[in-house]
């Protein structure tokens, strides 16, 4: 499968007066197309660094990261800023629906900032929510959704642009066990149909439906595991 990401030797760090505090010592990571990613490790070890990092929200202080070959530090704002809206689908623990639009308009979101004229946007947001079942509260507010409505809702909107990576940071982490399994399945579907995925979380349980295991502590990669494909019967 062709290689999506490739991080060498990411270092990431922050001044505090005269301390420097070293976030990410030396990440190098690749990840495929296809691959469904879990990262886990203990809080403040440098998981949602690393997801902006990749996610292009944050730069590293050192090192390279090629994404599809072409490496990010040699792209331009305007550039950054295309590649972030049509390559990458991000999902978060709380959401981050505008709270004034309803369910469709939220999923239109991107598509807006990627210049889709407006009949067009519309029929993709429809087709999106329909995918994650919630054309029936396509004119909710999200203060009239549950918050697994709401993380569907965010996952369609992470989807409009057909982006190649979806990056979720906790996505199951303010939800209940029930609804965050159920959020789950919808992520193992996308899989299948070919997104890549890469995901963090604290829990063994949701880890274990992505097809690979990665820990980071302290900054570093402690370790990296392809889980055994389970027969299914
Ligand atoms: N803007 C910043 N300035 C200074 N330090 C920061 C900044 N952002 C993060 N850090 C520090 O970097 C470390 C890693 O933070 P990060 O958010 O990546 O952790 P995490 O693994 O995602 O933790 P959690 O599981 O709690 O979400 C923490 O010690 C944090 O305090
Ligand atoms: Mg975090």
């Amino acid at each position: 499968m062709k290689q999506l990401i490739s991080l060498k030797n990411i270092c990431r760090s922050y001044r505090n007066g005269d301390q420097e505090l070293q976030v990410l010592k030396n990440i190098n990571l690749e990840v495929h197309e296809g691959e469904f990613v879990a990262i886990m490790g203990p809080s403040g070890s440098g998981k949602s660094t690393l997801m902006n990092i990749i996610g292009m929200l944050d730069t590293p202080t050192s090192g390279e990261y090629y994404l599809e070959e072409k490496e990010v530090a040699g792209l331009g704002e305007k550039q950054l800023a295309k590649v972030r809206n049509q390559e990458i689908g991000f999902v978060f623990q709380q959401f981050f629906l505008l709270s004034k639009m309803d369910a469709l308009q939220n999923v239109e979101l991107p598509l807006i900032y990627a210049g889709v004229p407006a009949s067009k946007r519309r029929k993709l947001a429809k087709e999106y929510l329909e995918k994650v079942e919630l054309t029936d509260r396509s004119h909710h507010l999200p203060s009239e959704l549950s918050g697994g409505q709401k993380q569907r809702v965010a996952i369609a909107r992470a989807l409009v642009n057909n982006p190649s990576i979806i990056l979720a940071d906790e996505p199951t982490g303010a939800l209940d066990t029930k609804t965050g399994n159920q959020i789950m399945q919808l992520l193992v579907e996308l899989n299948k149909e070919g997104k890549t995925i890469i995901m963090v979380t604290h829990e063994p349980e949701i880890a274990a439906y992505a097809k690979r295991q990665i820990v980071i502590r302290d900054g570093i990669i402690s370790s990296d595991s392809v889980q055994v494909e389970k027969e299914e019967n």
